[in-house]
């Protein structure tokens, strides 16, 4: 079982005066900074800012730590230290990555996305569109927002498709998408996986080897760390891809979709998560590859109340799975007039939460729910308590 006391003691946040009393529900947005990354960031602004790698000790240990911070990254998620790269968010690295296939791909060539995605895994790439690449769209239920593997299935038959994008889970469905199955079958069609980590790796890092696909984005202000966007892109793709940064760099592979400079304190700080991850996996006497299964039971136990909750009302329309093991905690109900208000009026009980289209317009406007009105979402990780989501239920009762 999961030791709140220590992970809580883990994240300055929860010392915070000015944010006493307050229950944080807006997560998926943007989470909880843990201590470690914040210790990094203080050094490296005071001993070793200064250009990484140069031949005295301040420049050595920036350009260590920024390395130390991939490969430990890379031992995390089972992948090679150069698989391992950084951008500013997600958003820009799959802009750049678009660039590549923009590249790469020919006329007659089919790529698949969602409309189940942020926009930031499906907008740029549809854009290849417009240099005669074919872009198929695998869609949601209706009603459900799951993403069904055999309607991919369809979309896969002619073996045009050379890429396949898709979140791990969206960040207003929820349900975690079996990532293995999906690129077993898109690599049996001859096609690339690009998966948004966005709104998943929060709850666990995963073992993106055993995933087995080529792409793995999420962005580390949402996993407890600064704010830089990480991607990991296999070799026998990054390798093929053509190269996106300056011509003297494309033979290292981590550097080759890294168009500008990155923030060298930052990636540095990086380090700071695996951190944090090896810190509780010590704590609790386990692996750092078991912290995931820790996470994810706490925030099953959690979650299991107030999709019931949600579920029981009739004014709200919940969206994804109510089964909490099928899910991650980021829940997002659609209501009978505009999210935001409602967002608004939870602050008055001190509840931290958004209400809009986070966006996910194109699954919301799937969904039947205008991107207008939004959805009402309330997002967690396993730093979140008991006591919390009893704080959170009792202001939704009194809101909705
Ligand atoms: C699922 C998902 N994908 C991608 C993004 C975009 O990430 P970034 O802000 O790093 O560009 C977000 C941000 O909210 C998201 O929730």
């Amino acid at each position: 079982m999961l030791d709140l006391d220590f992970v809580r003691g883990q994240f300055p946040a929860f010392a915070e005066p000015s944010l006493e009393g307050w229950a944080f529900f807006e997560n998926a947005g943007g989470s909880y900074t843990c201590k470690p990354v914040i210790d990094r960031l203080f050094r490296f602004y005071h001993e070793r800012k200064v250009q990484p790698y140069g031949p005295y000790p301040a420049a050595q240990a920036g350009g260590a730590e920024m390395d130390e911070a991939r490969s430990r990254l890379a031992g995390l998620m089972g992948v090679a230290t150069d698989e391992v790269s950084f951008g500013p968010s997600t958003s820009q690295n799959t802009y750049v990555l678009a660039q590549a296939f923009r590249q790469f791909l020919s006329p007659g060539d089919a790529i698949v996305v969602t409309n189940q995605d942020h926009e930031a895994n499906t907008g740029a790439w549809r854009r290849l569109a417009e240099d005669g690449i074919e872009v198929r769209e695998w869609r949601i239920d209706p009603v459900t927002g799951h993403l069904d593997p055999d309607a991919l299935a369809q979309l896969l038959k002619d073996e045009k498709v050379r890429l396949v994008c898709f979140p791990h889970c969206s960040n207003v469905v929820g349900e975690i998408n079996p990532v293995a199955e999906i690129t077993a079958a898109a690599h049996a069609a001859g096609a690339f996986t690009c998966v948004d980590g966005v709104s998943y790796a929060p709850h666990g890092f995963p073992d993106v080897d055993a995933l087995g696909c080529d792409i793995y984005l999420f962005s580390a202000y949402k996993t407890y760390g600064p704010h830089q966007g990480i991607m990991v892109i296999r070799h026998e793709l990054g390798d093929a891809l053509p190269n996106q940064a300056h011509f003297f760099n494309g033979d290292v592979l981590y550097k080759r979709f890294t168009p500008a400079g990155p923030d060298h304190a930052q990636v540095a700080a990086c380090a700071g998560m695996v951190d944090y991850v090896e810190a509780l996996a010590a704590h609790q006497g386990v692996t750092p590859g078991e912290v995931a299964g820790l996470m994810h039971a706490h925030e099953v136990q959690l979650m299991q109340p107030l999709l019931d909750f949600l579920g029981a009302r009739n004014s709200v329309r919940l969206i994804g799975p109510r089964e909490a093991v099928r899910r991650a905690p980021t829940v997002a109900v659609a209501l009978q007039g505009p999210a935001a208000p409602v967002a608004e009026a939870l602050a008055a009980h001190k509840v931290m939460a958004g209400g809009g289209d986070f966006y996910a317009v194109r699954p919301l406007e799937a969904l039947g729910i205008s991107p207008a009105q939004g959805v009402l979402r309330l997002s967690f990780v396993h730093y979140t308590s008991e006591a919390e989501v009893a704080q959170l239920i009792e202001a939704l009762d009194r809101v909705l």
